[in-house]
């Protein structure tokens, strides 16, 4: 197998990051890759945010999780089960926001392709990451208090939406990654 493919083959949701931060050289090689995935005609529609701030990754959590909480039986449910915990303790949140096109496609379509070289970027470097939907609650302008607060102390552009996040640490759990199901695979010849 070539390393592109062990590499897809082997990236799995890391749950649980150990407390040595991610270097900002590592951050910049993995965002850097995010940024090189493809858009619609080329738009990249998108812009990330790279929080190392402890207090203000614990503020996002905090704030996503009460969102949850009073908006999200199922998802609270979910992260109970989980242990309760949002992020894991990442030792970085990679937030992608992303401007909504009139494109074919949406610019979350394109959002997904750059969270993906990221989250394989991050496994190739020997990074944990987990891709958070549970994030996006936090930055929710009529969900959450805080929400219009960090945008704007994250200097996401005027109509631009905080699209997901990504959670990024030295692993210290891991798992396996999820069974590829080929049923769903067709070939026509
Ligand atoms: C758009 C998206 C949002 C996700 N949000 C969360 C999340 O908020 N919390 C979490 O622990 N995992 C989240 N995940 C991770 C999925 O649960 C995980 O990718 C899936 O169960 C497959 O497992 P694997 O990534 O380990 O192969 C998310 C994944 C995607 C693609």
């Amino acid at each position: 197998m070539n390393e592109v493919l062990d590499v897809i083959a082997k990236r799995y949701s890391c749950r649980g990051f150990g407390s040595r931060p991610v270097s900002r050289a590592d951050l910049e090689t993995i965002t850097k890759a995010g940024v090189q995935a493809p858009s619609s005609r080329g738009n990249a529609p998108w812009y990330l945010a790279v929080v190392t701030h402890r207090g203000l990754i614990d503020e996002i959590r905090d704030s996503a999780f009460a969102v949850i909480k009073r908006r999200d039986l199922e998802g609270h449910q979910r992260i109970l089960d989980r242990g309760g915990d949002l992020f894991y303790n990442a030792q970085a949140l990679i937030v992608v926001a992303t401007k909504p096109t009139h494109d074919l496609t949406p610019a979350e379509f394109d959002a997904g392709l750059l969270t993906e070289n990221i989250c394989l970027a991050a496994h190739s470097i020997g990074l944990g990451t987990c891709i958070c939907g549970f994030a996006t609650h936090a930055f929710h302008v009529f969900a959450s208090p805080d929400g219009e607060r960090f945008s704007r102390r994250l200097e996401i552009p005027y109509g631009y939406q905080m699209t997901v996040g990504i959670l990024v640490g030295h692993p210290v759990q891991t798992k396996e990654p999820h069974p590829a199901d080929t049923s769903v695979i067709r070939f026509f010849e």
